[in-house]
């Protein structure tokens, strides 16, 4: 009984709290982990409700390093985590300053769609705190760029979010695997299951689907790959000057994905890729046999390619028809079957997203 009554106590006394309030501060001060709502500890990254940036997302400045000895062992992958943690905030505080709660019912999304992209993005907001305080004091805390974000209207925007949230959750399974500290793969994993919600709730509520993804969401271990993917949301030239490069260190490597004549992505459909930097496209040797290797769950499938022609005549490929209809496909473009080492991947990484289906294509009509 005792146990049921403090149970009822804690929601009513629950109810009756008001929403937090935002909390203030200069990047100076945030180089002390203990300075301000400290995550685990403090309702601001659920429940606060304000259309200003949550803390510590409303401080855009770098956190200059206030020690001057060797960086820590993580510190690379935190700050590579920190970089595209702020892509990732400032699209959903994009949202909640675009949008409005009226908007999402028009569109024929649940009455909490808005508070739900609210929360989310307070869940941002924390991922940020999370990782200054993991980067120790002696290497520099990324500070946000700006974002252009060409997303006019609820479809687009719940579809881009959803894009990256699932790819977040592959990315996580990359970048584990560069950091060395136990408590950093803790961390990690703690975050992709906190991704993990947020796609759930998207796959529920907003486009009526099973949720379940298989046994297991895709495996990526190039995580520097994906981050790519995120600098055309950057205005070039807008980072601070101090932020280290991004991703640290990046390939550059031709970007690709469908052609948007492309009609369906299901297993067994043929589609041509399409490089989408002109000033970025792929070298191909003459004589060498180059795949394209599918990742999905925990395995790798490699399909060889015809580049002949190329880039008069276009790439085709089959997506292989054994592969399961759930979660994404991650796609690059390789001069070794199976994409065994960082080196071997050419091209891309592109993202086939088969839940929900629908949005898949819709994607790449965006791209
Ligand atoms: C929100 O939608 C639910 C279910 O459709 C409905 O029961 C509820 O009354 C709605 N709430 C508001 C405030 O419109
Ligand atoms: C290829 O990508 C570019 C850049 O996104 C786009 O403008 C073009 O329409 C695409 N072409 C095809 C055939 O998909
Ligand atoms: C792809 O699968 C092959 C065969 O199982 C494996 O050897 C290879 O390491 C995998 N590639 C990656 C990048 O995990």
């Amino acid at each position: 009984m005792k146990t049921l009554f403090t149970i009822t106590f804690n929601i009513l006394y629950g109810l009756a709290a008001a929403a937090p309030a935002n909390f203030e501060g200069t990047a100076k001060q945030l180089a002390d982990p203990n300075f301000g709502p400290v995550p685990g500890q403090d309702p601001l990254w659920s429940s606060y409700s304000g259309v200003d940036p949550t803390f510590p997302g409303n401080i855009k400045d770098p956190i200059l390093p206030t020690e001057h000895g060797e960086p820590a062992v993580d510190d690379v992958v935190w700050q590579n985590l920190l970089a595209a943690e702020w892509v990732i905030f400032e699209l959903y505080q994009y949202g909640v300053e675009t949008f409005t709660s009226e908007q999402f019912v028009e569109a024929g999304y649940p009455n909490t769609t808005y508070d739900r992209i609210v929360e989310i993005r307070n869940n941002e907001a924390g991922h940020l705190r999370i990782f200054q305080n993991k980067i120790s004091p002696n290497s520099i805390k990324p500070g946000a760029c700006r974002y252009q974000i060409p997303v006019y209207e609820p479809f687009t925007f719940l579809a881009i979010a959803t894009l990256f949230e699932i790819s977040s959750m592959a990315f996580l399974t990359g970048l584990v695997q560069q950091a060395q500290l136990p408590e950093s793969h803790a961390a990690m994993v703690a975050i992709a299951e906190v991704e993990t919600r947020h796609e759930t709730w998207a796959l529920i509520d907003l486009w009526k689907e099973n949720p379940f993804g298989g046994p297991s969401d895709t495996i990526f271990p190039y995580a520097n790959e994906i981050l790519e993917g995120t600098n055309p949301y950057v205005i070039p030239g807008s980072c601070p000057k101090e932020n280290p490069e991004y991703p640290y260190p990046r390939q550059d490597l031709p970007p690709f994905s469908p052609a948007k004549t492309t009609k369906s992505l299901m297993p067994g459909d043929t589609f041509a890729v399409n490089f989408t930097d002109p000033t970025n496209l792929p070298s191909f040797e003459e004589g060498t046999q180059y795949y394209m290797t599918f990742f999905h769950g925990p395995a790798n499938i490699s399909i060889p390619i015809d580049v002949h022609g190329f880039p008069d005549v276009p790439i085709e490929v089959q997506i292989p028809a054994q592969l399961e209809v759930k979660g994404i496909y991650l796609t690059v473009i390789t001069d070794t079957m199976g994409a065994p080492s960082v080196d071997t991947v050419k091209a891309g990484p592109n993202i086939i997203l088969q839940q929900p289906a629908s949005l898949g294509l819709a994607v790449v009509q965006y791209e």
